[in-house]
């Protein structure tokens, strides 16, 4: 049984845009499928692998699909390079080069025309911090120049290994630059709550456009699990206001969130910028 699964795991980041994708990711994704499609389960453990076979390609479609919902969306703009980065360290012109950087991923390009006002607006409310986690950070962490810190500890998390040796890079070179700052990227899936509580402890974590993922539209309970291990002083979430096609929704505050920290005994704060409402949560 294990070596049709992991088969089908091969079968399934067959597909480019998945290929960056980290395993035990999709396995969970997988497995989770599985709970749900139960007669698929007993249908594709019945019998001996086969890539062709009928079962097979219900199960992979699913899957991606499944999968490019959390993971696939926001790659859409094009692939950061190493080439890319060095541009922004070597250009007489480095804040354009660093817009354009960030200009490859959804979340950060939107973000652009507010991102050191909306750190500034969050330091504000948690003081300058000197560790932070970002958890399914995504490209955010090439917008550490813009927080305007010194002395920072970063740590970033995501699924994606394809952005993993960008990422490192980057780090390498901010830590040249910037002595005070030390910064690195790494693999998690942040949906694994017992992992999420043996971070490094910290003064900040963000959570930025990434609840979504974690619940999967099935309530909060995982976003509450995270909210309540993170050892983080304070959690920083945020959610888009606009749909994909870019229309303002009717209601962009998440009542959820500010009913969930009452209960939890949470206090917070809400940001509003441009397509982006930002909750400033203090747990300690
Ligand atoms: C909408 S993007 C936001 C990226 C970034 N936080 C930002 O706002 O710029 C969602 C990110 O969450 C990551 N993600 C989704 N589910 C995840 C999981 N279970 N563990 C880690 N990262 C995850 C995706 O790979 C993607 O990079």
């Amino acid at each position: 049984m294990i070596d049709s699964t992991a088969m089908l795991i091969e079968v399934i980041v067959k597909k480019k845009e998945l290929r960056g994708l980290d395993v035990s990711f999709v396995r969970n994704t997988l497995e989770e499928y599985f709970r749900k499609n139960l007669a698929v389960r007993r249908e594709f453990e019945s019998k001996a692998f086969n890539e062709k076979g009928a079962v097979t390609k219900i199960i992979v479609k699913d899957v991606r699909a499944l999968l490019r919902r959390v993971y696939g969306l926001f790659r859409t703009q094009g692939i950061v390079t190493k080439e890319n980065v060095e541009t922004y360290f070597s250009s007489k012109y480095a804040k354009r080069a660093l817009k354009e950087l960030l200009s490859l991923h959804h979340s950060t390009l939107e973000r652009l025309p507010f991102y050191e006002q909306m750190y500034q607006e969050i330091f504000r409310r948690t003081g300058e911090p000197k560790t932070i986690l970002d958890l399914g950070c995504g490209l955010n962490p090439l917008s550490l120049p813009l927080m305007g810190l010194s002395e920072v500890r970063y740590l970033a998390y995501d699924i994606s290994k394809q952005e993993l040796a960008v990422l490192d890079y980057f780090f390498s070179r901010v830590r040249q630059q910037y002595r005070g700052i030390d910064a690195s990227a790494r693999i998690l899936d942040i949906g694994d709550v017992e992992a999420v509580r043996h971070l490094m402890s910290s003064d900040v974590c963000f959570m930025f456009k990434v609840t979504d993922h974690l619940d999967r539209g099935k309530g909060h309970k995982k976003t509450e699990d995270i909210l309540k291990v993170v050892p983080a002083r304070f959690v920083v979430m945020s959610f888009a206001t606009k749909t994909m096609s870019g229309k303002e929704m009717t209601a962009p505050r998440r009542g959820w969130v500010e009913y969930l920290c009452n209960r939890l005994g949470y206090s917070f704060e809400v940001l509003k910028f441009d397509g982006e409402i930002v909750y400033v949560v203090r747990k300690g």
